[in-house]
């Protein structure tokens, strides 16, 4: 029966309500066709190869309060940073040489850089790295100072949907967010010409099979370029601290049910399951995933980028991530290539 579904996603891109509910909760004794199916699309679409972006997080002021994250504004115990221009080109100076060609700008919503500021770090990256691409992950904004940042040069932007169940966001974040605004941002990137990223956390507090439907079915309306997806992890100093971790399980087939239903997305394997699993990151692309994102934050300032607790590479240098990642990605078969990472959108 499971296989008779796989087969059916496999074809056509698309299965019910319910046997998409099946799929999630695949026990690992049937996993295998579910794995199989997705690396042969994955192969079809992208080969053996894996790209790589180097994630620098550039601060961890955030004026939201998101109950699930590390550096919510309640959260008076971490200690804050922000990088300057000159240390965000730094970070960049030393991906370039290790071979990475986009360059993910991420922080909270830090309200000391202004839209400018935005702007002149993102041309300046540009101008010094003219085959990069600059991707932001900065949170909400208005059109127009996302106009603004495409206009500088940024072509791509991660922003989570975290969850497309109107009582659910509710449950995750306070009253001042809501989901409407968060989708307007995504379908406003979209018009403006950026290739988006959505996603969410598997196994956020009060995540229910139907939310996890409700997030799939709105991602096949977005039709995103880049899904990310990794488990929920507690952090110590949030309203969830005593939570469960989401599954590893769960994310696995989550990662291949994506890769079945958008044959074309760039799907990281995300840092967070690389934290609750040893060789989660290796589980993820064997499970259907295509990128990688190693940081390249200035490791001085990576232990107050904690969005959750025991987070993987606090003390180690780029170099050292990239070097260990290779290992890791070819261990599985795979190969990081030197490319600027773009969608395919067809075979
Ligand atoms: N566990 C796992 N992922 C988290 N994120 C934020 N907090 C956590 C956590 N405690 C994710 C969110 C956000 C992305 C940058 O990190 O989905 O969009
Ligand atoms: Fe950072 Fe392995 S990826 S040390």
């Amino acid at each position: 029966m499971f296989k008779d579904i796989i087969q059916k996603l496999y074809e056509t891109q698309n299965i019910t309500d319910d046997e998409i509910k099946l799929l999630i909760d695949l026990p690992e004794s049937e996993a295998a066709p579910l794995r199989e199916a997705a690396l042969k699309r994955r192969r079809e679409y992208y080969g053996n190869d894996v790209f790589i972006r180097g994630l620098i997080e550039f601060s961890n002021y955030c004026k939201n309060n998101c109950y699930y994250c590390g550096i919510r504004a309640g959260n008076t115990q971490v200690e804050r940073y922000h990088l300057t221009k000159d240390q965000i080109l730094q970070c960049c100076d030393t991906g370039y040489t290790l071979g990475f060609r986009t360059f993910v700008l991420q922080g909270g919503e830090d309200l000391s850089y202004s839209d400018d500021d935005i702007c002149d770090i993102v041309s300046s990256i540009k101008k010094a790295y003219p085959d990069c691409a600059v991707t932001l992950s900065i949170g909400e904004k208005s059109k127009e100072t996302y106009q603004a940042y495409f206009d500088a040069g940024a072509t791509r932007y991660l922003l989570r949907h975290e969850t497309a169940t109107p009582d659910h966001y509710a449950h995750l974040h306070p009253e001042s967010m809501s989901l409407e605004n968060r989708k307007q941002c995504l379908w406003n990137l979209k018009s403006i010409g950026f290739q988006v990223g959505a996603g969410f956390m598997v196994g956020s507090p009060g995540q229910t099979l139907d939310c996890l439907v409700a997030d799939l079915r709105f991602l096949q309306e977005l039709s995103p370029d880049m899904i990310g997806i990794g488990p929920f992890i507690p952090h110590a100093q949030t309203p969830f601290a005593h939570e469960p971790q989401g599954s590893l399980l769960r994310t696995l087939n989550l990662l291949s049910i994506l890769r079945l239903m958008f044959p074309y997305v760039l799907l990281p394997s995300t840092t967070a399951l690389g934290t609750i699993d040893p060789i989660g990151r290796e589980l993820g692309l064997e499970a259907g995933a295509n990128v990688v994102m190693p940081n390249l934050s200035p490791v001085d300032v990576r232990k107050f980028y904690a969005l959750y607790d025991n987070k993987i590479c606090m003390g180690d240098e780029a170099a050292q991530c990239i070097r260990c990642l290779g290992m890791r990605v070819k261990c599985v078969g795979f190969r990081i290539v030197e490319d600027i990472g773009n969608v395919r959108r067809s075979v």
